[in-house]
This record gives structure tokens, C-alpha cells and sequence, in this order.
């Protein structure tokens, strides 16, 4: 039977799980693949520290280059999570044609063109089903399953911690500082929190889902990132007498002319529609394909065993194309999409909260700004005041408008002496 070496770079928690599981399963593995897999080194920062999993010492060394180095190893598993190294240790790895697994999502993001350029004069693949949703298999799916699909689009909640906090926000009240505090102690967090928080994991994440989808590495900088720290309860509570639940959403589609939108952002869910009630840490994603329809994939989006399990498949497909090489090295280049619309020219329905004095004439001027501008209201709500010249909430649900409209909007609402506080605005999804 073939036997396959492994170099495991990183054993932090995933990296602990992935040993753990390969050893626990490795008879499942070897009946599956016709293969054994053998790790031949681990790469760890400090070989003196306790591990929740027994790594023999003679396969411990603190050189990653010494994954590169050794014959005996053809898959370098890449869990260090850094920038410089574990990019020269994907591309030393693929100039020696062994084959790379890695969940280095905030590296895919920024040097995926590079990387995989790397691959292809090499013929050597990369395999990254880590770096998405943790445990659900949504790489596979778009790469594999829905090759024969034009990408509609994709709505995805993306990062677990954000969610976490939003479910908490939403269900019990908590504070945003309560909830992240929360969701830290859980372990869900990045070790640098604001990614979570920021939207930039999730911006990671759905530079590489709409990448895979449309052919091209899209550039981190023509795509739309807003974060959750700003928002507050009430939102939240307006936004349920509403309808709607708050979700931190990737949002990736594509147009009739192929050209693609990608942004990340707050949004308001109709509560009926399912990403609604995904809660907690849980990832999910809807995916629209233009010969499937409509798919949903759910599932954890982080966690050791649960991100250990995407890497593992990973292993597994690397050790098959050891065996059979093939034309799919990870990700398959092409020139049918176009470029990614700027968000000025992308529409979407809003949602606006004002801070406004209560007094005749203030919905007026607001509405008049509104009308101007072409921008239509579907539905206002002021919750009853006791004192007129009380400073009340004011919230509008607006009718489809671009980004340009909504911001000139608000530039003037907020200059107007009876809106007491900068305009709030969040956007609102329907999935039509
Ligand atoms: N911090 C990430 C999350 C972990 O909360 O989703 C998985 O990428």
C-alpha cells in the first residue's frame, strides 16, 4: 500500500485537532484511500510546551523550513496562521511539488493570485477548505459540486464570534462589550479580536468565496467592509418591531453583464428567512446557482474538531491527487467575470434611524430631502413622545437606492438643525 508523509506546520488548536483525528481515524482513512498517511515532522514554536495531544519529540522541530528540507514528506499542512512564513512555506512547498493544505484564510485573501500562479507553473496543488465556515464543506461545493453552475449569488454568515455576539445582543439584551467579552471566554474570537468584530475576517473569507466563484482573486480593496462595533441594542430591538433580525452578511453576487459585488456589512434579515435563525457560533450559507437553485449549508465555523475535519478532507484529496495528478489544482482560473461594481453603484434597500427633535415640520423637511433625491420610504415608525421639543427615534425603512443616493441623503438629513445625531444606517436584504 502507498504511504504518504505529512508535515504538520503549526499545533495550536487546530493543529492538535488534525493530529489528534488523523490518528484516531487512520484506519477509516487508509480503507478509504487505498493509502496510509503518515505525519513525518510537526513545525512548533516551542517544542517544551504541553500539548493537549502526545506529539513523539523526534518528530518536533522548530524550522519549518525543515518541512521543505525532508523527501519523505509530499503534503505540508500549513497551520501557522502567519504572513512571511507560512507564504514561504506554501510556495518552498509548491516549487518542490508537494502538495499544500492550508486554512490561512487572511493569507489566501492577500496573496491568492501569487500562490496559485506558483501552483500552476508548478503543477502542484493547494487545498484550502479550512479556510471558509470551519467544518462546512462550502469550498468543495462551489469548486466541485456546482462546476456546472454560473454563481448567483451568495449570502453568507461567515464569522461565528460576530454572530455570537449578535445572537446575544438580540436574544438576551447583552451590550456589545458583554457579548464579545463572552464569546472571548468561549474561545471563539481571533487572537486579535477586531477581525471579528471589524469584518475583516469575514472580509477574508468572502474574498475567497467570490474568487472561487467567478475565476479572478479579487482585490481586498474594491470590495465594501463594515464592521458590528456600532451597533447597538436598539437597532436591534427597532429592527424585530420591523421584521428583521440583524446578521453580519457576506454578500456576493454576480449581474447579468458578470460583473460581481462583494461586500460585508450589518444587514437586515427578514425573520422568516432561515440565515435569520442561525444563532450562536454557527455558520451558514445560502448559495444560488444558476442550474441548482437555491442550496443552504450550515454548520460550526470554527472550533478544533470542526475546522480539524476540513482539514483532514484536505489531506485526503491531496494524497489522491499524489496518486491521479489533475487539471483542478484548488482553484481554477478563468476570464468570464468582469470586475467587482464599486459600492456607490450597488442598491439595496436601508434602514435609517434618526435622532430627531418632536416637533411640527421634522418628518416634512426629512421627506422633502428624501423625495429630491428620489429615494422612496416603505415604512416609518416614531415611537409615541411625552413632551413635544423631546428628542425622539425616528426610523425609516427605505425603498431600493444606490449607495450614492442613501450617502448624499444622509449628509443632508444630518445637517438639518432637528436631526440631533449623526443618521444611522443599516442595510437590508431580501434575497430576491
Ligand atoms: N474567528 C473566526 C470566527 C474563526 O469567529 O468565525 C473561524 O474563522
Amino acid at each position: 500500500m502507498q504511504q504518504f508523509g505529512i508535515g504538520l506546520a503549526g499545533m495550536g488548536n487546530v493543529g492538535a485537532g488534525v493530529y489528534k483525528h488523523l490518528v484516531q481515524n487512520r484506519a477509516l482513512l487508509r480503507e478509504r484511500l487505498g493509502c496510509t498517511l503518515e505525519i513525518r515532522k510537526v513545525a512548533v514554536r516551542d517544542p517544551a510546551r504541553v500539548r493537549p495531544v502526545d506529539v513523539p519529540a523526534s518528530l518536533l522541530t522548530t524550522r519549518w523550513e525543515d518541512l521543505l528540507d525532508d523527501p519523505s514528506i509530499q503534503i505540508v499542512v500549513e497551520l501557522m496562521g502567519r504572513k512571511e512564513e507560512s507564504l514561504g512555506l506554501i510556495l518552498g512547498a509548491i516549487e518542490r511539488k508537494k502538495v499544500v493544505v492550508t486554512g490561512n484564510k487572511a493569507l489566501l485573501a492577500e496573496h491568492g493570485k501569487e500562490i496559485f500562479e506558483a501552483a500552476t507553473t508548478h503543477a502542484s496543488p493547494v487545498f484550502f477548505e479550512a479556510a471558509v465556515a470551519g467544518g462546512i464543506p462550502i469550498i468543495k461545493a462551489i469548486r466541485e459540486a456546482f462546476i456546472g453552475n454560473h454563481i448567483q449569488s451568495i449570502h453568507g454568515i461567515i464569522n461565528g464570534t460576530s454572530n455570537y455576539i449578535l445572537s446575544r445582543m438580540t436574544d438576551a439584551e447583552m451590550s456589545f462589550d458583554e457579548a464579545l467579552r463572552e464569546a472571548q471566554e468561549a474561545g471563539y474570537a481571533e487572537a486579535d479580536p477586531s477581525l471579528d468584530v471589524n469584518g475583516g475576517d469575514a472580509a477574508h473569507k468572502a474574498i475567497i468565496l467570490a474568487s472561487l466563484a467567478y475565476g479572478f482573486w479579487v482585490p481586498a480593496d474594491r470590495i465594501f467592509v463594515e464592521g458590528i462595533e456600532s451597533l447597538t441594542t436598539s437597532d436591534i430591538r427597532f429592527a424585530k418591531q420591523f421584521g428583521y433580525r440583524v446578521k453580519l452578511l457576506g454578500i456576493i453576487k454576480s449581474d447579468e453583464s458578470r460583473g460581481i459585488e462583494v461586500r460585508v456589512h450589518p444587514t437586515l434579515v427578514p425573520e422568516k428567512h432561515v440565515l435569520a435563525s442561525v444563532n450562536g457560533v454557527f455558520n451558514a450559507l445560502a448559495v444560488k446557482g444558476d442550474v441548482v437553485g437555491e442550496t443552504l449549508f450550515y454548520g460550526r465555523g470554527a472550533g478544533q474538531d470542526a475546522t480539524s475535519s476540513a482539514v483532514i478532507s484536505d489531506i485526503a484529496e491531496a494524497a489522491d491527487a499524489l496518486v491521479s495528478p489533475r487539471r483542478n489544482l484548488g482553484f481554477m482560473p478563468h476570464g468570464l467575470y468582469g470586475a467587482c461594481r464599486p459600492i456607490d453603484d450597488i442598491e439595496s434597500e436601508y434602514y435609517l434611524r434618526l435622532s430627531v427633535e418632536d416637533r411640527p415640520g421634522t418628518i416634512a423637511q426629512i421627506a422633502g430631502i428624501l423625495g429630491e433625491l428620489s429615494i422612496g420610504i416603505s415604512s416609518i415608525l416614531q415611537p409615541e413622545s411625552e413632551d413635544e421639543g423631546s428628542t425622539v427615534p425616528l426610523l425609516l425603512m427605505i425603498h431600493r437606492a444606490t449607495n450614492r443616493q442613501i450617502q448624499n441623503a444622509l449628509q443632508r438629513i444630518g445637517l438639518l438643525a432637528c436631526v440631533k445625531k449623526p443618521p444611522r444606517m443599516i442595510r437590508v436584504e431580501h434575497f430576491s
